[in-house]
């Protein structure tokens, strides 16, 4: 295949990308996106595939068996994605993906490791650096081999190095991650509960500069020993990173590892001189970074704050314990169900306890029977309710909620005051009022100002404090009706009722 062609069929690629990240942005869009993705990927790997075929032709190297593995890892590889992603919870989505990002992270070490190893066989031009001259006995039988000993460019030394320290971050960080979201595994480290020790920032420094001046050794001499050893580091150092974040931050923390395999993938494409590898990678890396830029600005939280372990952590032990009782208004799911019915406008605000219960299919029916009674329903979406972002979208758009009536803040904020009712399901952060006070935790996050409808029904299990660990004063005014229990079950009674 001609070079020419290559890069057309990766610029093509590369388009496909762009627009599966476009498509991506928008529920209506994202299975276009999705198709656009997975052709774009199609075509990226079949032209590697066709162009390492080539180069392997023109050095005359047998490239059947390199086929047959690469054929193998995709019918593996793919087979157990497919597998993980079909069978895989909505809530548990961050989780997979945390997987995903490790196994990014381990591709760039091991695609580091071989090509330092073997430069040549990666397109790396290796100069010729010292000529080792064979041996030979006096009777002609040869001793060993002369061979010449070729140096890798600095540049690709320090692309390779770059690339794999950023990899085993990215790696041992997934790993710690996936096992805080999983929330399955007996291990401390896997706890959700942050792990913190005194000294822990200047240890997180000291490695990180050891990391740095090893990988400039290994630039400088081309050092198998310090090329390993920064390895390790870096390795250790994703561990240590990761383990003081609370686990409910670790959403924001999987869309940082996300953007950091991205830069892996980059930097290791800048050393194999793959242009597909470094605008995907960079695809990746931007979009990563956005991404968590944009939720620690809906949560206004700082990156280093969220980073340096910050409230996530003591998400659930915040209001516990010591908190007084107040007095809270509390029905039904029947007197909730009158309420709506001489509702003439009902606005939904879901949230993360929805997604817990998996009531989005009950909340369809029941929109829709309301609906039918002649209520206008709408929803409304806050950026970062549930746990991951466009969780709520998704779970809606998987019941087959009609778009047109789902509705970002922006666009709903200014309908709370005229609605009768703003019915809020498993949600508590995203309509806190103290958002509004400085000096709380949450002072500045935009909320859903749900408070300001003329009736307010929120339905949740008990009086425990949301994501933030916050006490939620829009529960004790005299317009709010408290409906307590699992999302599923109250809002199937409340169809049943309207019924
Ligand atoms: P939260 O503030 O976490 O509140 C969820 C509420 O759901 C809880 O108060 C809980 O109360 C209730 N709940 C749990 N299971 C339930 C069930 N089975 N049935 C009914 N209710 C149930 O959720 P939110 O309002 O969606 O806010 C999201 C929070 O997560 C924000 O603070 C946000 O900053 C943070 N966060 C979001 C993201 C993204 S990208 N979405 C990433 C990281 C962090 P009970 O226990 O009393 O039932």
């Amino acid at each position: 295949m001609s070079m020419n062609l290559v890069t057309l069929l990766y610029l093509v690629a590369s388009v496909c990308f762009i627009q599966a990240l476009k498509g991506l942005s928008h529920p209506t869009t994202s299975i276009r996106g999705n198709i656009f993705g997975m052709t774009g990927m199609a075509i990226a790997v079949l032209t590697t595939i066709a162009l390492v075929h080539g180069q392997a032709r023109a050095l005359n190297v047998d490239f059947t068996t390199g086929i047959a593995w690469v054929l193998a890892a995709v019918v593996v590889g793919g087979g157990l994605g497919a597998f993980m992603a079909n069978k895989v919870e909505m809530t548990k989505m961050p989780e997979l993906v945390a997987f995903m990002h490790s196994m990014i992270g381990l591709a760039a070490v091991f695609i580091g490791v071989a090509a330092v190893a073997e430069p040549w066989a990666f397109g790396i031009t290796a100069a010729p650096v010292a000529a080792v001259v064979g041996a030979r006995t006096p009777d002609g039988a040869v001793l060993f081999e002369g061979f010449v000993r070729h140096a890798i460019p600095y540049g690709n030394r320090l692309e390779l190095f770059l690339g794999a320290a950023i990899g085993a971050i990215t790696f041992s960080g997934s790993v710690i991650a996936f096992g805080k979201l999983s929330g399955k595994y007996k291990f401390r480290l896997f706890q959700g509960a942050p792990v913190q020790f005194s000294g822990q920032h200047m240890l997180n420094l000291v490695l990180g500069l050891a990391t740095i001046g090893l990988g400039l050794v290994f630039v400088a001499t081309e050092s198998w020993p310090a090329f390993f050893a920064m390895l390790a580091l870096a390795f250790v150092m994703g561990v240590l990173i990761i383990i003081p974040i609370g686990g409910a931050d670790m959403p924001v923390v999987v869309s940082m590892l996300n953007s950091y395999s991205g830069w892996a993938a980059a930097g290791i494409g800048f050393s194999l001189n793959n242009a597909m590898l470094i605008v995907a990678g960079s695809l990746v890396g931007s979009s990563g970074a956005i991404l968590s830029y944009i939720m620690c600005k809906a949560m206004n939280r700082s990156f280093f704050n969220v980073i340096l372990g910050g409230f996530g952590g003591e998400a659930t032990t915040a209001t516990d314990g010591a908190k007084e009782q107040r007095p809270v208004k509390s029905g039904s799911a029947d007197d909730a169900a009158y309420m709506l019915s001489n509702a003439e406008t009902v606005i939904i605000v879901p949230g993360y306890g929805l997604a817990v219960a998996r009531a989005q299919h009950a909340v369809n029916e029941l929109a829709e029977k309301l609906t039918h009674k002649g209520v206008k329903v709408k929803y409304a979406i806050h950026p970062v309710a549930g746990r991951m972002p466009g969780h709520m979208n998704v779970l809606l758009a998987e019941a087959e909620v009609p778009y047109d009536q789902v509705f970002e803040m922006e666009d709903i904020n200014g309908e709370f005051a005229q609605a009768d009712v703003a019915i809020i399901l498993g949600a508590n952060d995203v309509v806190n009022p103290a958002a509004l006070t400085k000096g709380t935790p949450i002072y500045g996050m935009p909320i859903l100002e749900a408070y300001k409808a003329k009736t307010v029904i929120v339905n949740k299990r008990s009086m425990a404090a949301g994501y933030a660990g916050l006490d939620n004063e829009l529960f004790y005014m005299d317009k709010t009706m408290m409906v307590f229990g699992d999302a599923k079950k109250v809002v199937e009674d409340m169809g049943k009722a309207i019924e």
